[in-house]
């Protein structure tokens, strides 16, 4: 199989291919032949060493696909070979960048024949953390207000439409060039970050969510009410120290089930969220995606067609 990485010195000059051996399905597993595969923030961070050093070379990078099952190992009673899937690797488990992939199947779900392997693959991971930080981490409820950091990104786009759907007044930052698109999200108030401090025009907020992470966290804390709770995504696996011991500092917990695949499915199919703006790139053009998703300034999903 040909597959695409990375040099082993993370340099974003070179690509080179390799061959590396065809998955296999172990028992409670099925290979997806790959079609579309999705660039995370986490392919750059684990490619430039900011996540713990990787053990083996060539690494392919990779958390999240579609693509259609071609072999089913033992134990498999819910997938036959030809079901169209879409996913995310296991915790620890990444590779998506490539034409197959071997991965349990029951972390994998069916894939709607409405959405495109393309499209799926995009509302895979960045929907499954939006779905895990505003319903159960959060727990957000109709009424309250919400601010979410960062909302034109991936995970954050899609929860700006997920908290407006469980009927919240959804603030959010983002750039001057962003504010269209999340007015047609649904935002009720966006703030240019860089025309002002989000700290002092908003407060009393339920709940904040962060998508980006640095100096926000901190800023973060000030606007919320007594009793009101934050969830951070781009800080570490571990919620900030809260600075206030009268708001609760919370790390969404992103476990891989087929329950959270399927509820985006429904959330995407009853109207509620929008397919993400999507950026197609080929795979071979894996080095031109990291630059742009590393620039931290894109929109919506950046995507690889893989076949
Ligand atoms: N399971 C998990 O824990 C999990 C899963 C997915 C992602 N993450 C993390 O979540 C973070 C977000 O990932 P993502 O892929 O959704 O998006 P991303 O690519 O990291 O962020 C892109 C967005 O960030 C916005 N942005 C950058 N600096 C900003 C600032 N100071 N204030 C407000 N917005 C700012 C940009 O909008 P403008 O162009 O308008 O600046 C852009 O739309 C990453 O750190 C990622 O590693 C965690």
């Amino acid at each position: 199989m040909k597959a695409a990485y990375l040099d082993e010195y993370g340099g974003p000059e070179v690509l080179k291919y390799g061959n590396v051996p065809d998955p296999v399905a172990g028992a409670n597993e099925v290979v997806v032949d790959i079609h579309a595969a999705s660039v995370n923030a986490a392919d750059w961070k684990v490619r430039s060493g900011s996540y713990p050093p990787t053990a083996a070379f060539p690494y392919i990078l990779g958390r999240d696909f579609s693509g259609i099952v071609s072999a089913v190992g033992d134990d498999v009673a819910d997938l036959v070979v030809g079901d169209a899937v879409f996913g995310v690797c296991d915790v620890g488990q990444e590779g998506a960048y490539a034409e197959k992939i071997a991965i349990k199947a029951a972390i994998i779900a069916k894939k709607p024949v409405q959405l495109s392997h393309i499209d799926s693959a995009a509302l895979a991971l960045a929907g499954l953390t939006a779905v895990v930080s505003i319903e159960d981490t959060l727990k957000l409820r109709a009424g309250e207000v919400i601010l979410i950091q960062g909302g034109a990104g991936g995970v954050a786009s899609f929860a700006v439409q997920l908290a407006k759907h469980v009927g919240a007044r959804v603030i959010t930052t983002a750039s001057a060039a962003n504010h269209d698109f999340l007015m047609s999200l649904g935002a009720d108030e966006i703030i240019d970050y860089n025309a002002q401090d989000f700290s002092k025009v908003v407060a009393d907020c339920d709940a904040v969510f962060d998508t980006v992470g640095g100096d926000v966290v901190e800023r973060s804390f000030a606007v919320l009410k007594p009793g009101g709770r934050a969830a951070f995504i781009a800080s570490g696996g571990e919620a900030p120290p809260s600075l206030r011991d009268d708001v609760q500092s919370l790390r969404p917990q992103v476990g891989r089930d087929r329950h959270h695949l399927e509820r985006i499915v429904e959330l995407v199919e009853a109207g509620a969220v929008q397919v993400p703006e999507i950026t197609l790139f080929p795979l071979s053009e894996a080095v031109a995606a990291h630059k742009v998703s590393e620039s931290r300034h894109l929109r919506g999903k950046l995507v690889f067609e893989v076949r």
